[in-house]
């Protein structure tokens, strides 16, 4: 009895020792996060209310991606287009001004991704979305030119192929109402298979559908993890049910990207039996009609990059390979590119080329579904390049759609595929917005989403109106103000490419459907993933069309 007596006087002292220490322990981290530099600098910006240690992370803990818009929008309005808040020692800065971005964007100081980017890595390894330093410089130099006009021009037939396989794939819905990204999804992986992996049509499988279904599930856990603190730390999140679906869908996605690499490599030996006769097409294809066209092209953007650079200075006397020739090549023919490179850069090309083109069509043909009176003039513009044609489209059709690159730029305006990107400050930075300093080692959040929502630049912002993309418009913007393939020296190396097969996809689909969409495009329900989204799917109907000049419709005046 004393003995238990004795070891039980003791227990209420180490409760209390304990109890002591944890509180000084967080008194101490309290200390050092309000005393730290960047902390101190930031929390001189705007910002939300927050509480001790965490600062901010309870804003958005375990909440819905459906609600992450909503509450940006509510912050923007409270706080203005410079937002700053703190995850414990972590210092974060939204910007939101076309002045201010342009600094980080077209700086080649701050070329680093944020460490959130990290959490891409057991799906994407070390590619070039993620990867920076003197890595990145080498596989950008390599990958850029893989989108070059020259090659890109090669494209369209296969473009227009597989749109007319989407075409026809689309018969058996007309009449119902069905979700369109599903169909987009699947057809834009096929595209990407063909034509920047180069894998001919004979040795595709048939599991684009998967493989986009588990990029969708893949992105929705590794944001979920940007922005939930519970979900952030690997050592708690390796033992969660989701970390146990990550996997699963990793080997769905990495079982479609390894076979489209062996495949490849199928086509290359085979290539190489029948000898240099195969080569020699592709070559003198890879280097017809060059520079007016590039130049015409090219001038649809007008915050320069790289791209234009390598377009705009092109002799024409240059082998150019498509992008994962090329990458076999660099192995092959001098072991500048390992085998895991490879893998990670085909992994983030399939990624990146595919989900955001399907976002942004989807998203296109939603629109339009609910806008006739747009939809008739893209019709009308089609049916004045076409006629009662259904021959396939080319390369110089697409530099006729000047309507319906209008109505695309608009809808990547109002509906971003990427809606936000993120990176880290390599130095202080002093914004043109209040003249405040953002600390180095900051990271500094940039959401297009809102940037293309600006009054200031937009009138009428959420008024889907094409014609801000007029030539005069577009000129008196601030080159900053529309940036959906980012900008700069990191910016989108698929841009060209994204253009042209939006371009040809959606001009298939709309020379042979009406759309309707009983949504207005003002009531969408925006999901914030790392992908634009809407929370309530993509449902259309479509009805089959002949040309305006065998239906007699009329066109209604410009919109
Ligand atoms: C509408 C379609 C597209 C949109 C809106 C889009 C948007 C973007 C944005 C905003 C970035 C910057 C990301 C960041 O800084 O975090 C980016 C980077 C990138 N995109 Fe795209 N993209 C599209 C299509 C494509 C396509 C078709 C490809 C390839 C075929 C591609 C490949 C890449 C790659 C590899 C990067 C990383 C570039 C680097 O860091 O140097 N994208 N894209």
């Amino acid at each position: 009895m004393d003995m238990i007596s004795t070891t039980m006087w003791y227990l209420p002292n180490i409760g209390y020792s304990f109890l002591a220490l944890l509180i000084v322990t967080l008194i101490a981290l309290h200390y050092y996060i309000e005393t730290s530099r960047a902390i101190r600098l930031i929390l001189k910006l705007p910002n939300p209310p927050r509480v001790p240690i965490l600062g901010h992370a309870l804003i958005t803990l375990n909440m819905k991606p459906e609600y992450l818009f909503s509450k940006a929008i509510e912050f923007h309005h409270q706080l203005g287009t410079v937002i700053s808040a703190h995850l414990g020692p972590r210092a974060f800065v939204f910007l939101l001004d076309p002045q201010d971005i342009e600094i980080i964007l077209s700086s080649s100081v701050h070329l680093d991704k944020s460490v959130e980017y990290g959490l891409f890595k057991p799906w994407l390894g070390d590619g070039l979305l993620i990867t920076s330093g003197a890595k990145w410089r080498k596989h950008r130099k390599a990958i850029a030119p893989t989108f070059h006009m020259s090659i890109l021009k090669t494209f369209v037939p296969l473009f227009y192929q597989n749109s007319l396989d989407l075409v026809n794939r689309l018969r058996e819905k007309v009449g119902q109402e069905f979700d369109c990204h599903d169909y987009l999804s699947a057809i834009t992986v096929d595209i990407l298979t063909e034509t920047a992996m180069g894998v001919s049509r004979k040795r595709r499988q048939n599991t684009s559908y998967e493989y986009a279904m588990a990029v969708m599930k893949l992105s929705d856990i590794v944001h979920r993890r940007h922005y939930d603190i519970s979900l952030r730390l690997d050592q708690l999140f390796k033992f969660s049910k989701l970390a146990k679906m990550q996997q699963k869908l990793l080997d769905t996605v990495h079982s479609l990207t390894e076979n489209v690499i062996k495949a490849k490599w199928k086509d290359i030996e085979e290539q190489e039996k029948r000898g240099t006769q195969d080569d020699e097409i592709k070559s003198e294809k890879s280097t017809a009609t060059e520079s007016t066209d590039n130049v015409n092209y090219t001038k649809l953007h007008y915050v320069r990059d790289d791209l234009d650079d390598i377009d705009e200075s092109d002799t024409g006397e240059k082998k150019r390979l498509a992008f994962l020739e090329m990458l076999m090549d660099m192995k092959k023919n001098s072991g500048q590119m390992t085998d895991e490179e490879i893998w990670e850069e085909v992994n983030t090309i399939m990624f990146e080329g595919h989900d955001t083109t399907a976002a942004g069509s989807s998203f296109a043909l939603c629109v339009l579904g609910s806008i006739p009176e747009i939809q008739a003039r893209v019709h009308e513009e089609l049916d004045s390049i076409f006629g009662d044609s259904d021959r396939q489209c080319t390369f110089q059709d697409t530099m006729e759609m000047k309507y319906l690159e209008r109505v695309i730029l608009e809808t990547l305006r109002l509906f971003p595929p990427v809606p936000m990107i993120a990176r880290k400050l390599n130095e202080d930075v002093r914004i043109v917005t209040g003249n405040y300093v953002i600390p180095k080692d900051a990271t500094v959040v940039l959401g297009q989403i809102l940037v293309h929502r600006l009054d200031k630049h937009y009138p009428n912002p959420l008024v889907f109106n094409p014609d801000n993309f007029l030539p005069e418009k577009m000129q008196q913007r601030h080159y900053y103000a529309f940036i959906p393939f980012s900008a700069g020296p990191r910016s989108c190396v698929g841009r060209k490419y994204a253009m042209l097969k939006l371009k040809v996809l959606l001009s298939t689909i709309l020379r042979n459907y009406r759309i309707t969409s009983d949504v207005s495009y003002k009531d969408f329900i925006l999901r914030v993933d790392i992908i634009l989204k809407r929370g309530d799917g993509f449902p259309i109907k479509i009805e089959p069309r002949k040309p305006m000049s065998q239906t007699g419709v009329t066109i209604p005046a410009q919109a």
